[in-house]
């Protein structure tokens, strides 16, 4: 089975007081999560597409998809979690009431709150995924990244070259990724905040497909007046 996780479970806090989570909120006419569903349904290959939001929005959820006229069987809608890899986790979990995971099985997950992501960047992962077993979606960085351990100093200034930005999709075996995922420590599991990380610190080899400028994710009111320049301004290309 390849199976599709839009991870829509935050709260979005650093999006300052606004009346709904911000996967809800409006980009050009209609809400942030129904343009990267919309994405994913233009992909065939799914067998299917869960969202998981938090548990008091799954109606709310279910409502603007109908609103949306997005109707399609392969979409379920289920509960997130505490935090984002317990999200992906309660998604396979879900995945697994109706299908018993097998070795086979994948899942491309996907920040909701990433509107712009491409068809290409989807089938990538997907095809990646299948030959390596896990993915993720990079840009290289063009800022030179300054690492600082207090935030006082430089700590290390990393070769150029060699840095990249982490978007979504990030696509994974589902068993290698529940496994490793389990072997954690309760304490590892808590500071862990990158499902790809997981993977990292298992010594497991993460394959890298290249993403977009324009695959931003949407954290602060800023990023939304970007999003919405983004749109209109014709910047976005399959
Ligand atoms: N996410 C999730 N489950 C959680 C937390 C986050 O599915 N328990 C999702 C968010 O809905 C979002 C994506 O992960 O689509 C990226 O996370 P982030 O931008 O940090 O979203 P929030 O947690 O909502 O934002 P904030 O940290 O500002 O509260």
């Amino acid at each position: 089975m390849i199976y599709a996780g839009i991870l829509a479970g935050g709260i979005g806090s650093r999006m300052g007081n606004v009346p709904l989570p911000k996967q809800f909120l409006d980009l050009d006419g209609k809400p942030i999560l129904i343009h990267t569903v919309e994405k994913f349904l233009l992909t065939n290959e799914f067998d299917k597409i869960f969202i998981a939001t938090p548990q008091k929005w799954i109606s709310h959820t279910k409502d603007t998809l109908r609103k949306h006229q997005i109707n399609d069987d392969r979409i379920e809608v289920v509960q997130g979690g505490s935090d984002r890899n317990e999200t992906i986790m309660n998604i396979i979990n879900e995945a697994e009431q109706t299908h018993p995971i097998t070795d086979k099985d994948v899942i491309v997950t996907h920040d909701a709150v990433r509107p712009f992501l491409t068809h290409r960047i989807i089938k990538e992962n997907i095809e990646s995924v299948l030959a390596h077993g896990a993915v993720d979606t990079v840009i290289p960085a063009t800022d030179t990244i300054i690492t600082s351990n207090d935030g006082e100093q430089i700590q290390s200034i990393p070769v150029r070259s060699e840095m990249y930005q982490g978007q979504t999709p990030q696509s994974f075996n589902v068993n290698l990724l529940r496994n490793s995922y389990n072997a954690l420590s309760f304490e590892d599991k808590e500071i862990m905040t990158d499902a790809c990380k997981i993977l990292v610190v298992a010594n497991k080899k993460v394959k890298l497909v290249m993403g977009e400028l324009y695959n931003i994710k949407i954290t602060t009111p800023y990023d939304l007046k970007v999003a919405n320049s983004i749109i209109k301004g014709g910047m976005l290309s399959d």
